[in-house]
């Protein structure tokens, strides 16, 4: 899978044992059991593959087993009945099952990670991936132990990974100090941070578009292209994330790592091979070039916006200081709009406008590329004075697709101009496995294919782009409210009306 491979040839993992650090928690019932089930459905991993709970509480190794097949059972069975998916196969399940265990124990605790070890020894396999599925207060201590304990000594004919995931640090330094600790005990080879952005198909289609097709580059630059939208809108509020978001905030919890996935994959140059030196190089470079702005810069190029109670459709909803665990009088953004600029040759005049947000409208990952407009109006003594600007609009999710906007003729007897498009929506082509999106991921890790995971310097030129905003506002606390059910506040579209442009509509 992952981009430097093709699917047809997608060998069986090699055989692993995987743990899977924090495996009471969220993402292993809700993405990661299940993405490991698709992957065994499609025969991506074999009867080699152990699969490792780690945790805290104390319960039997089948009882683990069953408390992910209630869950998964559970949530295929709900997506059947509106009209998705496949329910679960208990035959399949039942010899994934086989090889799931469990190991009680805390992660600051030395004992666990001799627990760990001895299970190795006895899977028939010294391959292993940990994957720190925790929070991420427990990323560093967990790495310190892993290598204290010599867990992470490859041999000759045996690898040993980590897999982290988000968030990679809460501002700069936080991030550099977690780069600088696993570095101590691991190499850049043996680190997999997830962005679980680059799981998604459309996300990894935008690579394959532009570098395929010869006609993208010959218009791809400042010469052509106007400005260029990315939004992240969703309907769904901080659910019972209450504390997290608390500290982290849409800022933080979106920008420096899956809009900067999409804005590198829009904006990198042409990488020399599709491997993963090439491909994260480049993407390091143009996140690198994001003009680092000062903080009063920061403060005029940003927006920031909190959801407040409201009514959709029927239903009441609170506002984010009426949710669970959240300061009544919190001024955490759940809204962010930001103007970044790349200073390269290829982008610099080009403003890259960014927008995300919680309760919003409709849900709407897109890229819109707008185009410079045509040079003028060429159609004398016709009523059209002005000609709309082209956007190519790249939809990651829902209605997965990419659509060309251009002007068309109106037939008639008179010069009438109508907006069309012509569109590639993914559902008229392919027929897509049901999938999470991590099972390329997780695949490509078993796979040691590190194209789709971002390197120390990827993540860290992301920080150092976000750190002006995180300073300017913590000197500045204020958020703009906006209504549950609404798209964002009225000073995101001040944002780009300052520049003479405006958001495309949501949906
Ligand atoms: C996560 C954020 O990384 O991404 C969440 O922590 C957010 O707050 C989610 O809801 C969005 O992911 P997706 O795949 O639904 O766009």
């Amino acid at each position: 899978m992952g981009l430097s491979r093709s699917k047809q040839k997608a060998p069986v993992a090699p055989a692993t044992t995987l743990f899977l650090f924090g495996a009471h928690g969220d993402l292993v019932k809700r993405l990661l059991m299940p993405a490991l089930y698709n992957l065994f459905r499609d025969g991506l991993v074999g009867e080699n593959l152990h699969i490792v709970g780690v945790d805290h509480n104390t319960v039997s190794d089948a009882d683990f087993a069953k408390k992910l097949e209630d869950f998964i059972r559970q949530e295929a069975a709900n997506k059947v009945a509106q009209g998705g998916e496949e329910p679960l196969d208990p035959a399949l399940w039942g010899s994934l099952a086989k090889r799931i265990t469990y190991i009680t124990g805390d992660f600051l605790d030395d004992g666990t990670y001799a627990d760990i070890d001895a299970k190795i020894k006895n899977t028939g396999t010294q391959n292993a991936v940990f994957y720190l599925a925790t929070a991420p207060r427990f990323f560093s201590e967990v790495t310190k132990r892993l290598g204290s304990s010599g867990l992470m000594v490859e041999g000759e004919d045996y690898f040993r990974r980590v897999v982290i995931e988000k968030p990679f640090g809460h501002d700069l330094p936080s991030a550099v100090a977690l780069n600088s600790c696993l570095l101590k005990v691991m190499s850049e080879k043996q680190i997999y941070r997830i962005d679980h952005y680059l799981g998604k198909e459309t996300v990894q289609n935008i690579l394959v578009s532009r570098f395929s097709n010869g006609l993208f580059e010959s218009f791809w630059n400042n010469h052509y292209i106007d400005h260029v939208q990315i939004t992240a809108a969703e309907t769904v509020g901080v659910e019972t994330r209450g504390s997290f978001y608390e500290t982290t905030g849409a800022l933080r919890d979106m920008v420096p790592n899956h809009l900067f996935q999409l804005l590198a994959m829009v904006a990198m140059e042409p990488p020399a091979a599709f491997g993963a030196d090439a491909v994260r190089g480049e993407k390091a470079k143009v996140v690198g070039a994001i003009r680092p702005w000062s903080e009063m810069e920061a403060l005029a190029n940003s927006v920031r916006g909190q959801y407040s109670e409201s009514t959709i459709g029927d239903k009441s909803v609170p506002g984010y200081r009426q949710e669970d665990r959240v300061d009544p009088e919190s001024n955490t953004e759940t809204y962010v709009a930001l103007k970044v600029m790349i200073d390269n040759w290829r982008w610099v005049g080009v403003p890259f406008y960014l927008r995300t947000g919680k309760r919003m409208s409709v849900r709407d990952t897109e890229i819109a590329i707008c185009f410079k407009p045509a040079p003028y109006a060429q159609f004398r003594d016709t009523d059209v004075d002005r000609v709309e600007p082209n956007f190519l609009k790249i939809q990651i999710q829902p209605d997965e697709g990419m659509w060309f906007d251009l002007q068309a003729k109106k037939p008639g007897p008179t010069l009438d101009m109508q907006t069309i498009e012509l569109g590639f929506a993914y559902k008229d082509f392919f027929e897509m496995q049901p999938s999470t999106g991590y099972e390329t991921l997780i695949y490509d890790c078993l796979t040691g294919d590190q194209t789709l995971f971002q390197r120390a310097d990827n993540i860290e030129n992301g920080w150092r782009a976000v750190q002006p905003f995180i300073d300017a506002w913590a000197k500045d606390p204020h958020v703009e409210m906006y209504n549950a059910g609404e798209d964002g506040p009225s000073g995101a579209d001040e944002l780009l009306a300052r520049d003479g442009r405006s958001w495309q509509r949501l949906g």
